[in-house]
């Protein structure tokens, strides 16, 4: 086997596409030929020690691929040789096989691609576990999505209107707004050429959105909460915009309104069979046409320092894969 092998966490530059022995699964693993694997936000911090997980030295970045299982430990009941699966583990993906925890994995139906299956559990994972279960949302109800293009926001804008909600997607380009247009918001603001409190307050008639997703923050997060609606939720998201913000406490009060910490990861460890049922809610969703992955470019292997070049410099629309 090939990987991208980490061997000093000091960027990018200090990744080697390095032959290995393909290892056995041990209990409980699985070996999984891997075709696709996609770029994740933290990918780009764990080869550079700045993420909160420190794997042990040497490691193949990579959290999330989709591939076909060669092999399986013992005790792996849910899985066999010849299937179809995606998972996320953290590490491992950058490359051309890799050793995965059975329970991580999940098998796909044999129309599911297997580079939308690369880009598919983080993101929509992340934003049904944020709006349907963290924010309750309700068909009619208004959702304001920022960085609207990205990962985890196209993810949001289809969830959303698969709920009957009116989307607001929010982001810094035309070109994005263009795009998130074509995923099915309903209507659109560039943050970095129109004020965006009072696009929303043109945009909901004064009422503001029930609903913030922000996986953001930096200054748009005071704005976005200063404009929420009566009984609004703002989800705490994420902070791509790098400073971590604060919110005045009494707009909380004056707006009833809820600050709703997200944390998928945390909520699938907790909650398992929770986590599970909604996997399998969104797999059905996938054959249903209802959400699609958003797959800006779909690179070779090869190429893993090119794309996180392009990750960097903030020009993704949708999510990155690079395939084997
Ligand atoms: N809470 C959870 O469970 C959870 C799960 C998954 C991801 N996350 C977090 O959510 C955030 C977004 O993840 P993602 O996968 O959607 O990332 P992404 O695809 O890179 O999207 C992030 C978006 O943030 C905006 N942004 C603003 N300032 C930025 C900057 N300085 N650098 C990069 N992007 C910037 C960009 O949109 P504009 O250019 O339009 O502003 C970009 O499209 C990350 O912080 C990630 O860690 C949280």
């Amino acid at each position: 086997m090939h990987a991208w092998l980490c061997t000093d966490p000091t960027g990018v530059e200090a990744l080697k596409w390095t032959e290995l022995p393909t290892p056995a699964p041990k209990a409980g693993e699985v070996l999984i030929e891997i075709h696709a694997a996609s770029l994740n936000f933290p990918d780009l911090l764990i080869v550079q020690n700045k993420y909160q997980m420190k794997p042990p030295l040497p490691f193949v970045p990579g959290s999330e691929y989709a591939g076909v299982v060669q092999a399986v430990g013992e005790g792996v009941k849910h899985l066999q040789a010849g299937q179809r699966v995606a998972c996320l583990s953290g590490t491992g993906g950058f490359a051309t096989h890799v050793i995965a925890p059975a329970t991580r994995c999940i098998a796909l139906p044999d129309d599911f691609a297997y580079v939308d299956a690369a880009a598919f559990i983080m993101t929509y994972a992340t934003s049904h576990h944020a709006l349907i279960d963290r924010a309750q949302l309700k068909a009619g109800e208004t959702v304001l999505v920022l960085g609207a293009a990205g990962g985890v926001g196209t993810a949001a804008i289809q969830i959303a209107k698969a709920m009957g909600a009116c989307v607001i997607a929010a982001a810094s380009t035309d070109d994005k707004c263009q795009r998130c247009l074509q995923l099915g918001a309903d209507t659109v603001i560039n943050y970095s050429t129109e004020d965006l409190r009072q696009a929303l307050k043109t945009l909901t008639e004064d009422k503001g959105p029930d609903v913030v997703y922000d996986p953001v923050g930096g200054p748009l997060a005071e704005q976005a909460f200063r404009s929420i609606a009566w009984r609004g939720r703002y989800l705490v998201v994420g902070f791509a915009a790098g400073p971590i913000p604060s919110l005045p406490l009494n707009l909380a009060l004056l707006k009833g309104a809820a600050i709703v910490g997200v944390f998928w990861g945390e909520f699938a460890r907790r909650e398992p069979q929770a986590n599970a049922a909604m996997l399998a809610e969104l797999v059905a969703w996938y054959a249903q046409g209802k959400i699609k992955p958003v797959i800006d470019r779909a690179l070779p292997m090869a190429q893993l320092p090119q794309a996180f070049a392009q990750m960097g410099q903030r020009a993704v629309m949708g999510k990155l894969v690079l395939v084997n």
